[in-house]
């Protein structure tokens, strides 16, 4: 039987242009005073890995009804949005999947948002988040397309246990050798995201560490979220960042470094002996969403006002109604402005917003990282 997990999106109304028309200003808050800063958009649901925490093999199966071409954006589509985002606010622009780099002529994506840029005149930070499978093969064709760096998710150094972390027989190599041609190409500074499942890779967290430090790359530990609704998320198997931080500190002495921005998902703790930096990303024992200035674009092009959120706005159905940009850019104005969402600073807390969000959150393989 043929199906697809993620009906909400079905249920995702297009926007109603309720005020008058809103000319970007460069600037736009949501109802917490968080400024739109962010937009990650979401390239493709498919993924050649079915990692236990994203896309578990049981429910991403071959019966499982990935989108077709035609829902999706097409390049130029994108590209529009992603102008009048850029006019609200935007200055970081991150592509992700699924596996963003099956995408097919995805640099042709990267080149038009390369020609884009800020509301005062600076280029735009632009990103991907990949599996690094093929990576090697495309890094230099990205980098020349204009992309301005890349993240690289690896959750464990031994083959064995990232074979069975991403269940579908990839093996470490292929993604180190990726991560070296990302960096031999200038896609810097390149991150290395590992996600950390308690007493499935936290014995990975040092030797991961002592693999990167001085490599260039900055390594980051993310706690284990109940992001979606297939992945059997348990707070048991969640390793709180403070107890990585001290794993690592133990081996190697950490110091604790400033924020970039705001925004900024991760703590920084840089090498006390000059060797780089990791960085911690804690939403679940001490979540970030007061400065949280990211909104995500799905693959079919539904605006997700949060990661965990359970509907989308459906900025498709505006744009393939023949929508004028001035409308487009009202209605993601109204959306962003009537923005509340703070889901894992209620998480645990019974709040209403998170009884009804449990049951049928979105994936984050539809919605991206
Ligand atoms: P940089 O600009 O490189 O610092 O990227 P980033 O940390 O903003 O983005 P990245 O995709 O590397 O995020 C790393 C991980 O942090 C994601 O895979 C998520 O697990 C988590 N994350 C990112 N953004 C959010 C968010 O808005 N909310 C929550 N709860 N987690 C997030
Ligand atoms: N918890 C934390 N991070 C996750 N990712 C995917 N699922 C989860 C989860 N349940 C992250 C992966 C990858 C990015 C695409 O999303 O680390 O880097
Ligand atoms: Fe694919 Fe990334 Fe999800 Fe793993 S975490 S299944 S690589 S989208
Ligand atoms: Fe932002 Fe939602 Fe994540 Fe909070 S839970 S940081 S509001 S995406």
């Amino acid at each position: 039987m043929s199906r697809r997990i993620i009906p909400v999106a079905d249920f995702s109304a297009a926007p109603v242009i309720a005020g008058p028309v809103q000319t970007p200003t460069g600037v736009l808050h949501d109802t917490l005073a968080r400024p739109l800063r962010d937009l990650r958009i979401s390239v493709t649901d498919r993924c050649n890995f079915r990692c236990v925490y994203c896309m578990p093999r049981a429910v991403f199966d071959k019966d499982y009804t990935f989108l077709p071409h035609s829902a999706l954006l097409s390049f130029e589509e994108i590209e529009r949005l992603a102008r009048l985002f850029v006019a609200h606010g935007v200055e970081k622009i991150r592509l992700t999947g699924g596996e963003p780099l099956l995408r097919k002529n995805l640099e042709f994506l990267i080149e038009r948002l390369a020609r884009l840029t800020t509301s005062d005149g600076r280029p735009l930070d632009l990103t991907l988040t990949t599996n690094g499978s093929l990576l090697e093969r495309k890094a230099r064709n990205l980098k020349d397309a204009g992309l301005t760096r890349v993240t690289v998710s690896l959750d464990a150094l031994d083959d064995a246990l990232f074979r069975r972390m991403n269940d579908a027989d990839f093996a470490v190599a292929d993604v180190l050798d990726g991560i070296a041609a990302a960096q031999a190409v200038g896609l810097a500074p390149v991150k290395v995201n590992m996600v950390v499942k308690r007493g499935t890779n936290d014995r990975e967290i040092v030797p991961m560490a002592s693999h990167f430090k001085g490599s260039g790359a900055v390594l980051r530990f993310i706690e284990y979220m109940d992001v979606g609704s297939s992945n059997g998320w348990n707070m048991t198997e969640v390793l709180p960042s403070a107890d990585v931080v001290s794993r690592i500190a133990e081996h190697f002495p950490l110091a604790p470094l400033d924020a970039h921005t705001a925004a900024e998902t991760a703590q920084r703790w840089g090498y006390v002996d000059g060797s780089g930096e990791i960085g911690v990303i804690s939403s679940v024992t001490r979540a970030f969403c007061g400065s949280c200035t990211r909104a995500r674009l799905s693959t079919e092009g539904k605006l997700y006002l949060c990661l965990f959120a359970s509907a989308g706005h459906d900025l498709r159905a505006l744009l393939r109604s023949g929508a004028s940009d001035a409308g487009i850019a009202t209605a993601v104005a109204e959306i962003w402005q009537g923005r509340g969402d703070r889901y894992s600073q209620l998480r645990g807390s019974n709040a209403a917003e998170t009884r009804v969000l449990d049951s049928q959150r979105v994936e984050m393989s539809y919605i991206g990282g």
